[in-house]
């Protein structure tokens, strides 16, 4: 069974061609990272104009790339929520034209679920149950999968996510947009034990990370700290909050799986230490490059709930109201 994935929910223009959920034969990103840089952020309507620009070439090239025919596709995955909404409309809208003229079924995506069924691709091990760390841009979620793919939100960043607290102290030290990546490469010539910075809440499985951006950006106004030792000391105790919180969630649920998926799942240093603090739970990553958006990890979710006839509730609790707007 072939699959065409689509994900316009951010700055990321991709779709990829997956046969029967796992075996990939193309994939490609589009990635808007240069043209939002100079705004030092995403900004909305720039992000959908490209979508729409670059959503038919995109769709064209992993045709071509995967050497089948528009007419060899089977179903279609598109990512529908949550996300920027003029973002989601050109891939759902697009999605939905080309479902219609194929005459095939089209799958609507959850994007955390697609982040979260991203680890299952490369590891044959992860399978569900199992908890699943969301974090990004947008995100700093903490689920339960059960057996069924049914999802529980067990804790959710009360503020800023963690991927947009590494932004903003990157903006703040006057690296470049996207922050992560810069911080992690700062932060590697740095001292990490020269600033204590807090975690707050430290009782509360909630996370938040706008009192730890304050307190950076308080030490950065000092003019007493290096940007490299800022870097790694933020970053450890952004790593040591997730750690923390992951541990408080054991003691009241026991869980031997943990996958951590979301752009700031690249970050090296806090893929080191997860893997080697965690020491009851198995700790997965998917691949760098199925950490950060994607097609892959849209057409393998779609995949699955079509072929499994799963239907991922992520309509009650799992989501907040703002994230549960429906474009099917
Ligand atoms: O999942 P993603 O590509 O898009 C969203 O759905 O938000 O995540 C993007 C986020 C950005 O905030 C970016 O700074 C962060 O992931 N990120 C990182 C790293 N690479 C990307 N954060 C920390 N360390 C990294 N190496
Ligand atoms: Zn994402």
């Amino acid at each position: 069974m072939i699959t065409l994935g689509i994900e316009t929910s951010c700055d990321e223009t991709s779709a990829a061609i997956v046969e029967n959920g796992k075996n990939i034969l193309s994939a490609k990103i589009f990635s808007q990272v240069d043209i939002h840089k100079r705004f030092g952020g995403v900004v909305p309507e720039v992000a959908s104009r490209n979508h729409a620009l670059k959503i038919r070439p995109v769709v064209e090239e992993v045709i071509n790339n995967a050497n089948i025919s528009i007419n060899d596709i089977d179903l279609i995955g598109v990512t529908n929520s949550p996300g920027l909404i003029g973002a989601l409309f050109v891939g759902v809208s697009f999605a939905k034209g080309l479902s219609y003229s194929l005459k095939k079924p089209l799958i609507p995506v959850n994007h955390l679920a697609a982040h979260i069924l991203s680890g299952e691709i490369e590891n044959e091990e992860l399978t569900p149950p199992y908890m699943a760390l969301v974090i990004s841009g947008g995100h700093t979620h903490l689920f339960n999968v059960s057996k069924s793919y049914s999802f529980t939100l067990i804790s959710k960043t009360i503020d800023d996510a963690l991927g947009e607290t590494f932004d903003k102290v990157s903006k703040t030290l006057g690296f470049g947009y996207p922050g992560g990546p810069e911080i992690e490469k700062k932060a590697s010539f740095g001292d990490e034990t020269k600033i204590d910075y807090p975690i707050p809440m430290k009782n509360e499985l909630n996370f938040s990370f706008s009192g730890l951006k304050t307190s950076v950006i308080n030490s950065y106004n000092l003019e007493k700290y290096t940007k490299e030792d800022i870097s790694a000391s933020f970053q450890k105790t952004a790593v040591d909050t997730v750690i923390h919180k992951i541990r408080l969630a054991s003691k009241i649920q026991k869980f031997s799986k943990l996958v951590v998926a979301g752009g700031v799942a690249c970050n090296g240093y806090l893929r080191r230490r997860l893997q080697n603090e965690l020491k009851n739970i198995k700790v997965f990553f998917p691949s760098k490059g199925l950490c950060t958006d994607n097609g892959i990890m849209v057409a393998y979710t779609a995949h699955k709930m079509f072929n499994k006839r799963i239907f991922m509730d992520f309509s009650s609790k799992a989501l907040d109201r703002d994230e549960s707007i429906k474009l099917f």
